[in-house]
């Protein structure tokens, strides 16, 4: 009888034996074989975290994308590979051309490369506070200048007075920024009050509109800024693929504007976005039930949750996003500690509203936890902050 060796079995024998004989494996050709992979890392205490700090998405990426990301590692020692004609896509998605859309490695690049190009050296941005600060970064960090208005009493974005401010400083102001919805309050600004501010300010001033959290809104009143750019104005509207899509790891951001604006922006910037990200983005885009699904279940969860504290006396502000803002009545950094105790991460501290927390919206499972442990750190509501 003849014993059938398999070409994989072959190789294992080899293998083993050049193991034991100190020796790598080589090829016919003589070369060395490549080693194999080591074992994956082990578990860190951060993947045992509830992770309630970032405003991520806690599912992923979806089967969906995950196949298309898959088949996509081949491309991953390559330059000029297909990639799904991404931009096209983003382009298509938003019916304007591929020279209005500018990709970046995340859209949190998009917001650093707009304040670049659009402030120098003592011009100023004009925004709201608290927001997400990273364009309010980049002007610090070039010598520019941050005008940042607080917000009204409803936690609203104060529309008339930014164009007041900007109006008043219309010399020197190279951009205005709004956050919409708003992190980290989760408020929006109604589409007639953006169309307010495009018609109360200088129509040669760019006006930044961060949109990341676009595919949770389901306010009527909302509606993208993408609009005012096919009508010619000047806005910069940036999404990203970091939140409902799952892809925060993978980064991969874009904004979309008018061409001359897009073109001044790719002098600084990358355009470096990998292989595997442009694919599951291709799949993103066209996996309607997952994006729905992802929107949905944050959203029921979140009202679980935020109903759950107003229960016990709470203010949660009416939020249109994957977090929401609760009233701690005391240091919300003395809150955040309490829960690292218990193995759940929240926000950080967003000055001036220093007694209000804000937390990402997890799983199921990561929500029980919050709530177990609110429950631990104010046993008797409301009350236990002192400031009914
Ligand atoms: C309002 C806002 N804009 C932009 C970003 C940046 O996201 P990314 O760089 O992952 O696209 C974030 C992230 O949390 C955000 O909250």
């Amino acid at each position: 009888m003849n014993t059938r060796f398999t070409r994989r079995h072959f190789m294992g024998s080899a293998a083993a034996a050049f193991g034991a004989l100190g020796l790598r494996p080589q090829s016919a050709l003589g070369v060395a074989l490549r080693p194999p992979p080591p074992g994956l890392a082990p578990l860190t205490l951060y993947d045992d975290l509830a992770k309630l700090s970032s405003n991520e998405n806690p599912y992923g990426p979806s089967d969906r994308m995950m196949a298309s990301m898959n088949a996509a590692w081949k491309y991953s020692n390559r330059y000029g590979y297909p990639d799904g004609d991404i931009h096209e896509k983003i382009a298509e998605h938003h019916g304007v051309g591929t020279r209005n859309i500018i990709m970046n490695a995340g859209s949190g690049e998009t917001l650093k490369v707009a304040g670049i190009t659009f402030l120098d050296h003592r011009e100023k941005v004009v925004g709201v506070e608290p927001t997400y600060t990273s364009v309010y970064r980049v002007a610090s960090g070039i010598d520019a200048d941050v005008i940042a208005r607080p917000l009204l009493a409803d936690h609203t974005q104060d529309i008339d007075d930014l164009i007041k401010v900007t109006t008043r400083n219309y010399r020197d102001v190279g951009l205005v920024y709004v956050v919409n919805p708003n992190n980290p309050t989760g408020v929006v600004v109604p589409d007639a009050d953006i169309r307010r501010l495009l018609d109360g300010i200088p129509e040669d001033i760019p006006v930044l509109i961060d949109e990341a959290y676009h595919h949770f809104v389901r306010d009527p009143a909302y509606s993208s800024a993408v609009k005012y750019i096919k009508e010619g104005r000047k806005v910069i509207v940036t999404r990203t693929f970091s939140k409902i899509y799952g892809m925060a790891g993978l980064r991969l951001g874009y904004g979309v504007a008018p061409a001359e604006m897009i073109s001044e922006m790719r002098t600084y910037a990358t355009g470096s976005v990998n292989a595997l990200v442009r694919w599951g983005a291709v799949a993103a885009l066209e996996d309607h039930e997952s994006e729905a699904w992802v929107r949905d279940t944050t959203i029921k969860l979140r009202e679980a949750t935020a109903n759950e504290l107003r229960k016990q006396g709470f203010e949660v502000i009416p939020s249109e996003t994957n977090f929401f803002m609760v009233h701690t009545g005391r240091p919300a950094s003395e809150v955040r500690a309490e829960f690292r105790k218990r193995d759940v991460a929240v926000g950080r501290d967003f000055p001036p509203m220093l007694d209000y927390l804000r937390v990402s919206i997890g799983t199921e499972e990561e929500m029980k936890r919050f709530i177990v442990a609110w429950n631990e750190i104010f046993p008797d509501g409301m009350t236990t902050g002192g400031a009914r």
